[in-house]
């Protein structure tokens, strides 16, 4: 008999960014946070778990390489969280096969280079958790898991469904009220699109785990975004992708992304995630808002930028050429492309900016300031592969 399951599951970006633990070891956020899910057939972790009476120990592959399960590491505590569930499945039927007391095999690949510059873990830890459950037959809804991905990564935890997601930061101390829910399913605004900008594929600086941990310690930024700006604004944005209202939408996810980084530049010592490219994109973004908002049109894009120097820029699908065409514009290397969604033909992506953009507020880079162009849209969440 063989016990082996395989998933994907999907990379999220955050418009209301989480940043900030009051419990570090069960990772219970300081405010709630909101994110998008991006599409699994573009960017996506797979994982296959496999559980074995002849194997003597738990072990992880992560592309291909072994990574060593260290005792109370995240990984560990999220493989004794999903055996412990095994283990009441097991206690309730008796004539369930003992895998709770089998050590399992994980092996998880990206289909993303790490090169991308993407942060993996919240793909990576949803993966590993569904393909345990799926494993392990539990009857676990994606909530639930959840608060187990959670003690994975944070932001793993909103990568348990697909569309837009909430992560509610709850006040228990003991997490079990902090979990991930389903703000709106990506058939109900399947427009929303993404384009991830990859300015640098450069791991080093501060790591989301350490450096949230010292705005928690020294900045009083934090505090007052936590109290008096993040609830409001997470009634706000649920609200625009309730009634699919983007320009509201896109408002809040720049302003939540700007406050991110002020936080940031409020610790000590201060943490710079953006570089000069990101805050070229940002110009870029803004102009092409301002041309469309002085027309009596609406806001077309968001910018937003996680723990590095990568844009991940929000739109509508009816606006997605367009804005490629102006990145291409002022970024060439961008336009060496993959062109997913059939929009430019044989000769690819021409630079090109829309009517009325003023192209001095703009620091023009040269070639390779934004390394690749990655175009996807809201996706689902997690999916069974293959099951034996
Ligand atoms: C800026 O989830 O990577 O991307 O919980 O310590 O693993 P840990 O941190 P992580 O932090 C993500 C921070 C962020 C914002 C977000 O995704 O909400």
């Amino acid at each position: 008999m063989v016990y082996q399951a395989t998933v994907s599951a999907p990379v999220n970006i955050a418009c209301i960014k989480y940043w900030g633990k009051r419990d570090t070891k069960l990772i219970l956020p300081t405010n709630s946070s909101l994110s998008v899910t991006l599409d699994q057939d573009h960017l996506r972790s797979t994982t296959t778990s496999r559980a074995d009476p002849s194997f003597t120990k738990d072990r992880l592959w992560l592309n291909g390489v072994e990574e060593e399960i260290k005792p109370n590491s995240r990984t560990a505590t999220c493989i004794t969280e999903m055996k412990r569930l095994r283990a009441n499945l097991e206690a309730k039927n008796p004539n369930e096969p003992k895998l709770s007391q089998f050590h399992v095999h994980i092996a998880s690949k990206n289909n993303f280079p790490t090169a991308a510059g993407l942060a993996s873990s919240a793909s990576g830890f949803a993966a590993l958790v569904k393909s345990l459950a799926t494993l392990y037959q539990l009857p676990s809804t994606p909530s639930e898991l959840s608060l187990i991905a959670r003690q994975g990564s944070g932001s793993a935890c909103r990568s348990l469904f697909g569309g837009f997601v909430a992560w509610e930061m709850g006040s228990s101390p003991d997490g079990s009220d902090s979990l991930a829910i389903e703000v709106a399913s990506r058939e109900h605004w399947p427009e929303m699109h993404a384009l991830i900008c990859v300015v640098s594929d450069d791991k080093k600086g501060t790591s989301s785990t350490s450096g949230m941990q010292r705005t928690v310690e020294t900045s009083a930024l934090l505090q007052y975004r936590i109290k008096h700006v993040v609830p409001e604004r997470m009634k706000l944005v649920s609200e625009a992708i309730k009634t699919r209202d983007f320009n509201t939408f896109a408002k809040i996810t720049m302003q939540d992304s700007n406050q991110f980084h002020a936080v940031a530049l409020d610790t000590e010592p201060p943490i710079f995630y953006m570089n000069d490219v990101s805050r070229a994109i940002i110009s870029l973004v803004v102009e092409y808002n301002r041309v469309s908002v002085d027309a009596g049109g609406p806001i077309k894009a968001a910018y937003t930028y996680d723990a590095g120097p990568n844009a991940v820029i929000y739109t509508l699908k009816e606006n997605a050429k367009e804005i490629i065409e102006l990145i291409v514009k002022y970024f060439p290397q961008a336009n060496q492309f993959r062109d997913p969604f059939g929009l430019f033909g044989e000769n690819g992506v021409q630079g090109k900016v829309v009517d009325g953009f003023n192209t001095t507020v703009v620091k023009p880079f040269g070639i390779g300031a934004v390394k690749e162009l990655i175009h996807t849209q809201v996706g689902d969440g997690p999916r069974v592969l293959a099951t034996e």
